[in-house]
């Protein structure tokens, strides 16, 4: 992929990967849109890059989604990059029934929901571009779960297996698809969690992981995997059974 001279709308872009990725893309004289539920740090974001273009939106809103493809189509009309970035990770126990699942935002809705509606709505105007491209955000974890943050990790494995066959419709449409597969990379997702489990400050930093990614991107690889860690995508069972075993405490008590 081209990676200079796109217009790319970045869904979640105030925090984390969705960040470094906006100020990379920005580096590269890109036109960068990012979006975000936290408008103070949408404001301190344009803040410190005047050349970040910046919209509050909740994703895991079909309302919100709506608004958001119209104010970006019709502002950006050379929009020719979709990054469906924003997640949430958040820890759930079964055990407690409907408990941990009432407690917070749908994973379901920002991380399935999100990315499924808006490449649909952005689809006609994508097509309508040249060189566009789609880039899914999924997770090592989509390919063996951590039973901490089940729905999360179900949530990545569906954005692999979507991706797939997005890829597959969209093969002479002109419009590529990438799938980008991070490890643990130091962000705030589920911070809490993390640091109940006791690995807040652990994984890749996240300027060097965007690096990484951007190198991908270049390289055109669909699946983008961080180099020198495990490649889950051709994995045998028995590495994932093994993988699983690694990240999954035994001594929990649930
Ligand atoms: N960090 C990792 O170890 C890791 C590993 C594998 C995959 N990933 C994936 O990488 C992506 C980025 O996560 P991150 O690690 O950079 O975490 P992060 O620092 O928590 O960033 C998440 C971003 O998503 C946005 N977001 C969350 N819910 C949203 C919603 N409903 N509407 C709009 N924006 C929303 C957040 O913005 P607001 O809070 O302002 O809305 C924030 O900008 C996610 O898809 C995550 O699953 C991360």
């Amino acid at each position: 992929m081209q990676l200079n001279n796109n217009t790319v709308l970045i869904t979640g872009g105030t925090s984390g990967i969705g960040y470094a990725l906006a100020k990379s893309l920005l580096e590269r004289n890109n036109t960068v849109i990012i979006c975000g539920r936290r408008e103070e740090m949408l404001e301190e974001i344009r803040r410190r890059h005047p050349g970040i273009h910046t919209v509050v939106c909740d994703v895991s809103s079909e309302d919100d989604r709506q608004e958001l493809v119209s104010w970006v189509t019709g502002k950006f009309s050379e929009l020719n990059v979709l990054v469906n970035n924003a997640g949430i990770q958040r820890d759930v126990n079964f055990n407690l029934g409907m408990e941990d699942l009432e407690s917070g935002p749908s994973e379901i809705g920002t991380n399935i929901e999100a990315p499924v509606y808006l490449t649909a709505r952005l689809m006609p105007h994508l097509k309508s571009r040249k060189n566009a491209a789609i880039i899914n955000i999924s997770s090592v974890l989509a390919f063996t779960p951590m039973a901490r943050v089940p729905v999360y990790c179900a949530t990545k494995a569906f954005i692999h297996n979507f991706t797939l066959s997005l890829r597959f419709q969209m093969r002479q449409a002109g419009v590529s698809v990438y799938e980008v597969l991070p490890p643990r990379v130091r962000t705030e997702l589920n911070a809490e969690g993390r640091k109940k489990a006791g690995y807040a400050d652990s994984g890749v930093d996240v300027e060097e992981y965007v690096e990484s990614v951007m190198k991908g991107l270049e390289a055109d690889v669909p699946e983008i995997e961080y180099p020198g860690a495990l490649s889950v995508v051709s994995a045998s069972r028995e590495d994932l059974d093994r993988m699983f075993d690694s990240i999954n405490d035994q001594t929990f008590v649930w």
